[in-house]
């Protein structure tokens, strides 16, 4: 197990514009953020330093499940008659069932150090709820979170987990917070979004002194700690004797795509490898095809700093597909920068392609992957069949983030038919995106 996590900022040219305070548009400063984080974590989210070293604490408990497995999808190669190889490494062993407690491990213990008793945060479908109600409770630290009110009411399991691991599950909207009270005045049947329960938590952090706030996705340190996916996929690939031609993640704020993919950049970077780098989204969330490169919240009331970001703009409401965790309108401000600057690629699929990818993949690999996996899975098949056209063989590594058991209901509708493409039109995207101030 690498001992250290890679920050890419380090070997950027172009580093990522900082994030602005909405009130002054000027960069914010560690003294902005104390309310909502701990100082270490501060540290890391404006650090330059190209290697931080992971805490004695938190790697003991990353080896109750770490290193995770690569796996060569020997099976998939055969079933799509492929002359590619394809590798994946499978992060939905981990206690909560994804890549997401790579970070909620840290991100509590750190917490913890600073004498932190509670924190909040917000979850979609439940994955990042339940990966820091799972790190929490090791470190005795209370939790809450503001779960997406239709996930909560039809996706009752990953509420379970979280109990079961002591954290108090709220429906968002709530009638607790002023950006609960203010979405359900203007639409008291609102099933709630990423973005509504993120406002929620970030209120409940700056208001109590004595609870601090934990994201999940797009900020730097999120995704500095999931570079132990790569470093580790890196270490392992060298037993193979291979190196990846293409790396593929699926996105949603960046970090399990960051976390497959920086520790490759890295050398096409520093050294000038060529490795083609993918992001995977929904068709019906295009914020890095279709979005615009522009300072937006993080949030949808807009408690949040302004971050630099590709996004659909704060107040799109992302439609409900079963990738819960994809359904956020903006992105990371590193992913973003690296967008821009044409380091990575984006490519978005339509949900009953994910599916498909997902079912034929479980049927020949055994696991059922989450939702959200299916996106890396389907465009790992795209270039596959890619190079079967070409008659080329490459070497096609892709992150299977989550284990799909607790979402088995969205394969039953899309076994029985009962699950449709969305299309999002040029006038949608318009509509909020044309709302945001032009800063850059
Ligand atoms: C299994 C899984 N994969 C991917 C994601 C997307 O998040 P990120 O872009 O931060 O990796 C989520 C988010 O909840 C998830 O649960």
């Amino acid at each position: 197990m690498p001992t250290h996590w890679y920050n890419i900022v380090a070997d950027m040219v172009n580093k990522p514009l900082p994030p602005l305070h909405p009130g002054t548009k000027q960069p914010v400063g560690p003294a902005d953020l104390a309310p909502l984080f701990p100082m270490e974590l501060i540290k890391q989210e404006v650090t330059t330093e190209r290697w931080i070293e992971i805490p004695e604490e938190v790697y003991d408990i990353y080896r109750m499940w770490r290193p995770t497995p690569l796996y060569r999808a020997y099976n998939l190669e055969k079933f799509l008659d492929t002359p590619a190889k394809i590798y994946y490494k499978y992060e939905g062993g981990s206690p909560a069932g994804s890549h997401k407690t790579n970070t909620a491990v840290p991100q509590a213990y750190y917490n913890y150090k600073e004498g932190v008793k509670k924190i909040s945060t917000e979850t979609g479908a439940g994955q990042w709820g339940s990966a820091l109600a799972f790190a929490t409770q090791l470190f005795g630290i209370q939790l809450q979170v503001y779960m997406v009110k239709v996930s909560y009411e039809q996706k009752p399991y990953r509420k379970f987990m979280m109990n079961t691991w002591g954290a108090e599950v709220i429906p968002s909207p709530s009638p607790f917070t002023d950006a609960g009270r203010q979405i359900l005045a203007g639409d008291p049947e609102s099933t709630g979004s990423l973005g509504i329960a993120i406002s929620e938590a970030v209120e409940i952090a700056a208001k109590d002194p004595n609870t601090k706030y934990a994201l999940g996705s797009v900020l730097n340190h999120v995704l500095l700690h999931q570079t132990i996916i790569g470093l580790e996929s890196l270490k392992q690939l060298e037993k193979a004797g291979d190196y990846p031609d293409i790396v593929i993640g699926c996105f949603g704020g960046g970090s399990n795509f960051a976390g497959i993919s920086f520790p490759f950049l890295r050398f096409n970077l520093t050294e000038g490898k060529k490795t083609r780098v993918i992001a995977v989204e929904p068709a019906s969330c295009p914020k890095l095809t279709r979005g615009t490169f522009q300072y937006d919240f993080g949030d949808v009331v807009g408690m949040t700093p302004l971050l630099p970001m590709y996004t659909l703009g704060h107040e799109f409401k992302p439609a409900a597909i079963h990738a819960g965790g994809l359904r956020y309108h903006g992105a990371g401000s590193i992913v973003s920068q690296l967008l821009k600057d044409k380091i990575i690629e984006a490519q978005s699929v339509p949900q009953l392609e994910t599916f498909k990818a997902g079912v034929d993949f479980a049927r020949v690999e055994g696991i059922i992957p989450a939702p959200e996996s299916n996106h890396a899975i389907a465009v790992a098949i795209r270039e596959a069949l890619i190079c079967k056209v070409e008659g080329k063989s490459k070497n096609i590594l892709f992150n299977l983030s989550g284990n799909g058991l607790i979402d088995l209901a969205a394969y039953d509708q899309y076994l029985s038919g009962n699950l449709t493409d969305i299309d999002i039109s040029d006038a949608e995207i318009a509509k909020t995106v044309s709302k945001l101030e032009k800063l850059i």
